[in-house]
């Protein structure tokens, strides 16, 4: 089984996409597709997400590795995967989710806010985590903070993260991956602007790239 660690590795860029229209999720895949970006996160904070994962998960292409946000219980776990989810994220630690993953062999990405929960997460098997909101709580320093206690966990920040304050994020030892939205700004989306979200995608592969001169842990 793939591990959301595996998934993360591989995608250093995580695009955070809430979808209010199923049929904004295939332009918006292959624009981010044409940037460089081959995986989503798509949130079920709106009708359209599951819905959404269903259709791109049909369509196979571009989406390679294709997982729901903003799991919140074991239904919509479920949902999601029968939907066609291959990973799941929290932003925080849910157990029922984390039960669900376990038992069904489903990459859980969980997320963690303090250091606390952050050894509660490794204390359960968990070598990845999201950290989030990331930007309020301590941003960068906090994560510099985490790696010095837990160097073994590897984080993926989300949470105030773009492309202005990326790079901080990114240089971080524990950070395989950043994600958010500002990769997918709604904007863009509504007016079908989707050569911006292809310049956001590649812009930030290159920026993390750029920032990343070493092997993950
Ligand atoms: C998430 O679910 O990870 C966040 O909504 C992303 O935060 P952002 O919108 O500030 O990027």
């Amino acid at each position: 089984m793939t591990s959301a660690l595996a998934i993360l590795q591989r995608a250093r860029v995580m695009p955070v996409v809430t979808i209010n229209r199923i049929e904004e999720a295939k332009p918006l895949a292959d624009a981010l597709a044409q940037g460089g970006i081959d995986v989503m996160e798509v949130t079920l904070r709106t009708d359209a997400g599951l819905a959404a994962i269903e259709e791109l998960a049909k369509a196979g292409d571009p989406i390679r590795t294709l997982g729901a946000g903003t799991v919140l219980c074991e239904g919509q776990a479920r949902a999601a995967v029968e939907a066609g989810a291959e990973f799941l994220v929290s932003p925080g630690m849910v157990a029922e989710v984390q039960a669900y993953c376990r038992r069904h062999g489903v990459p859980y990405l969980p997320g963690i806010a303090t250091v606390t929960e952050a050894i509660g997460a490794t204390a359960l098997g968990y070598d990845a985590v999201k950290v989030f909101p990331a930007g309020s709580v301590g941003g960068p320093g906090f994560l510099e903070a985490l790696a010095s206690v837990l160097p073994g966990l590897a984080v993926c920040p989300t949470g105030g993260i773009n492309a202005g304050n990326l790079a901080e994020y990114a240089r971080l030892a524990n950070v395989v991956c950043v994600g958010g939205s500002w990769l997918v700004p709604q904007l863009a989306i509504r007016q079908g602007n989707f050569r911006t979200i292809e310049d956001l995608a590649s812009q930030a592969l290159n920026i993390v790239r750029e920032s990343q001169q070493r092997t993950p842990p």
